[in-house]
């Protein structure tokens, strides 16, 4: 079987959950190529593939306006449905469920393109913007995504898995929240360096939106921020200012070697959501482990 990611990722965490599924499913016979989406980029057809994953991260409580408009360049399928099943990857800082309102938007575009959604997928990896999580935090997130693999794999292989439902008072706040998409692009243009900017480039490199160009040696930015925060999270001397949410800026990758947090070290904010999340995957995992030993 074939499977192509198409994935959008600002800061990493999603392109890693999806090299570890892609891992997974190569580990099981099949063929996985990950396709990341820029703003230039035209989407690699999907017909030839027998699986298609749609992964992004979860911005307010919406898929990021650069998934949307990509999805919105797939060819469309003309006189009838593809066959094609299509899921949804995305990842979240959080575990709560008005993050599962980011599917709307893409399901929505890619059935009037004429792609069926069989399942969403989701897993909590650690925030890049707001606070940052403990190194501990993050590894546990990690070790989730791992236990979660086998069951995500499963789904994609056999064509299942489940849709999430979403009601009303949710729709409603991600739709309020969805101002990100017009808003973001003004904040972006206020970004600017520090004196700290070495004007390395990096950030001119890393923008999947081609948003920032080195000019005499410092970055400009334009006017197409999708707000993914991969400048000022990767960014080697902390240099970049995002404006009005600088207070929200997070710096530097995750270390995920670090020893997991127990649920004694699960951070405060929603604590008990995090512990949930946990204890779910893990105990999903050892149900099937149990149940993989008795045949
Ligand atoms: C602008 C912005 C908005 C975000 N909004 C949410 C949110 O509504 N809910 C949530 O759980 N995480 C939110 N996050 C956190 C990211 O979804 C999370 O850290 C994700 O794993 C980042 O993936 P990436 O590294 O592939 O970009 C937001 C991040 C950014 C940059």
């Amino acid at each position: 079987m074939k499977i192509m990611f198409y994935c959008f990722s600002g800061t990493g965490n999603t392109r890693r959950v999806c090299e570890k599924l892609a891992q997974e499913l190569e580990n099981r016979g099949h063929e996985a190529e990950i396709y990341l989406v820029t703003k230039r980029s035209a989407p690699p057809a999907p017909c030839g593939y027998d699986r298609v994953i749609a992964a992004y991260p979860v911005h307010a409580f919406n898929a990021p306006a650069a998934m949307l408009k990509f999805l919105k360049k797939l060819p469309r399928i003309r006189g009838g449905k593809s066959e094609v099943p299509v899921y949804l990857l995305r990842t979240s800082g959080e575990p709560l469920r008005l993050n599962d309102a980011s599917g709307i938007s893409p399901r929505r575009i890619l059935r009037r393109r004429g792609y069926a959604v069989k399942g969403e997928i989701h897993f909590v990896m650690p925030y890049n913007i707001i606070f940052r999580h403990s190194e501990g935090m993050a590894a546990r997130m990690d070790r989730t995504v791992d236990l979660g693999l086998s069951s995500a794999a499963d789904a994609v292989i056999s064509g299942g898995g489940q849709i999430c439902r979403v009601g009303p008072v949710r729709r409603l706040v991600s739709f309020v929240l969805r101002i990100e998409h017009p808003a973001m692009p003004l904040i972006g243009r206020t970004f600017h360096v520090s004196s700290a900017c070495m004007g390395c480039g990096l950030c001119e490199r890393r923008c999947p939106q081609g948003n920032i160009r080195i000019v005499n040696g410092k970055p400009k930015f334009g006017g197409s921020c999708v707000g993914c925060m991969g400048c000022a999270f990767l960014c080697p001397a902390d240099a970049i200012r995002t404006s009005l949410l600088n207070g929200w800026r997070v710096n530097g990758e995750y270390d995920f070697s670090a020893p997991p947090a127990s649920d004694n070290e699960v951070c405060r904010y929603c604590h008990k959501s995090y512990v949930r999340y946990f204890h779910a995957k893990e105990e999903h995992e050892n149900a099937g482990a149990q149940t993989a030993e008795e045949r």
